[in-house]
């Protein structure tokens, strides 16, 4: 999608808010005021002390703060939103962003729900605004050795993830109804995604919870999900899981038509097969810093970024389609998600003018793969 640049001719840094001052906010607040890309204009909080106290931990006591992020950077002449807040606040914060003429780099999820994701989207055309939705395993030069290594592989059948942990979070993650599918397996979603280049076309999950789980929504999900083309990714994950744990990103195997893939999740992945050593992955960036970089560079340039709103939307829709299959016990396409989210965003939305570019649409595929 076109969108706004934001030019520098004198090279400046870009001013920024960061809206969000939780744990998350806080590992943001570091990476920004690290680069010299952007600079850090003020931090925003509902809680104006959580916002002051972020603010004085990183010795700059003197930083404007303020409980709502446009009015911040109205106040301190910011040019663009950083949004750290928690997922039912994306929707909101994010659209206000947009609105007042100012891009936004979110966390993800995109939204809570695929319907305000779609919103969102239509919230970026309407105002014309970037909205990038920084998945941080995207920027991960592993996943880039992994991806160049698959477009090796000739037709790839299978795709899995193996991810078994025993976190104790405490908090929200406790209380949810899915915690592994909503708040984790988004990152492996998006990354089969990134990976193989396709899009999901049905999914099929069963979710549960052992009788030792500490959690009261499901710690455990097997889900397989059919690509186009027909390459099925099957992914198989458990948050109540003591011993021999994987690593945060899960053990991967992608196995194609000439030989395999395999990554730990941590170390360098590995090529078994008879194309022999796999082409250098090309990625200069790295995890939310490389995120930063991206959108810096898309501003300045005008080109879309990997995680533009649009093309981030299926990740979400992958996680919506697993818990709608747990829930009705069959199989669920991707497309009746979709359409469902799009009846219900036409239904909830407030604003003229993105209702007039939801309305707009041929078709939400289409929309979001950035076809009229
Ligand atoms: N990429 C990753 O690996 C990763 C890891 C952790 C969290 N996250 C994501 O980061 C986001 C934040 O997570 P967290 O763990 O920091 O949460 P958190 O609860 O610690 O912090 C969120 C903050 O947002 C503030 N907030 C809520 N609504 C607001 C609003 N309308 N306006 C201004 N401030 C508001 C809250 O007061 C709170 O201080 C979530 O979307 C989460 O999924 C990503």
């Amino acid at each position: 999608m076109t969108f706004r640049a934001v030019a520098s001719s004198t090279g400046e840094p870009l001013r920024v808010v960061v809206v969000g001052a939780g744990a998350m906010g806080r590992a943001w607040l570091g990476v920004v005021t690290a680069s010299e890309e952007v600079e850090l204009a003020g931090i925003a909080d509902l809680d104006v002390a959580a916002a002051q106290e972020a603010a004085a931990s990183l010795d700059r006591a003197e930083l404007p703060v303020g409980s709502d992020a446009v009015e911040l950077a109205q106040r301190t002449g910011a040019q663009a939103v950083i949004n750290v807040t928690v997922p039912e606040a994306h929707h909101p914060v994010t659209t206000a962003a947009l609105t007042a003429g100012l891009p936004v780099l979110g966390e993800k999820p995109v939204a809570e729900s695929v319907s305000r994701a779609l919103s969102l989207a239509a919230a970026a055309e309407a105002t014309g605004e970037l909205f990038m939705v920084s998945q941080s395993r995207r920027w991960n030069p592993q996943v880039s050795a992994l991806k160049a290594m698959t477009q090796q592989l000739g037709a790839v059948g299978t795709v899995s993830t193996e991810f078994f942990r025993a976190p104790h979070f405490g908090g929200f993650r406790d209380e949810m109804a899915h915690p592994l599918l909503v708040d984790m397996a988004i990152h492996p979603f998006d990354s089969v995604r990134f990976l193989l280049g396709s899009e999901p076309v049905s999914a099929w999950c069963q979710t549960w919870n052992p009788p030792w789980s500490w959690y009261a929504g499901d710690a455990n999900a097997t889900a397989v999900f059919e690509f186009e083309g027909g390459t099925r990714y099957v992914y198989n994950g458990s948050w109540c899981s003591p011993g021999a744990e994987t690593s945060w990103n899960g053990v991967w195997r992608v196995s194609g038509e000439k030989g395999t893939a395999l990554w730990d999740g941590d170390t360098d992945p590995v090529l078994e097969a008879e194309v022999g050593d796999a082409a250098e992955a090309s990625t200069a960036y790295d995890g939310i810093a490389g995120a930063l970089q991206v959108f810096v560079q898309a501003l300045r340039s005008g080109e879309t970024p990997s995680g533009e709103v649009h093309e981030n939307v299926m990740s979400l829709a992958m996680v919506e389609a697993a818990v709608q299959s747990a829930g009705a016990g069959r199989a669920v396409r991707l497309d009746d998600v979709l359409e469902r989210a799009y009846d219900e965003a036409l239904q909830a939305e407030q604003r003229e003018d993105v209702r007039a570019a939801l309305t707009g649409w041929s078709s939400v595929r289409a929309a979001l793969a950035g076809v009229r």
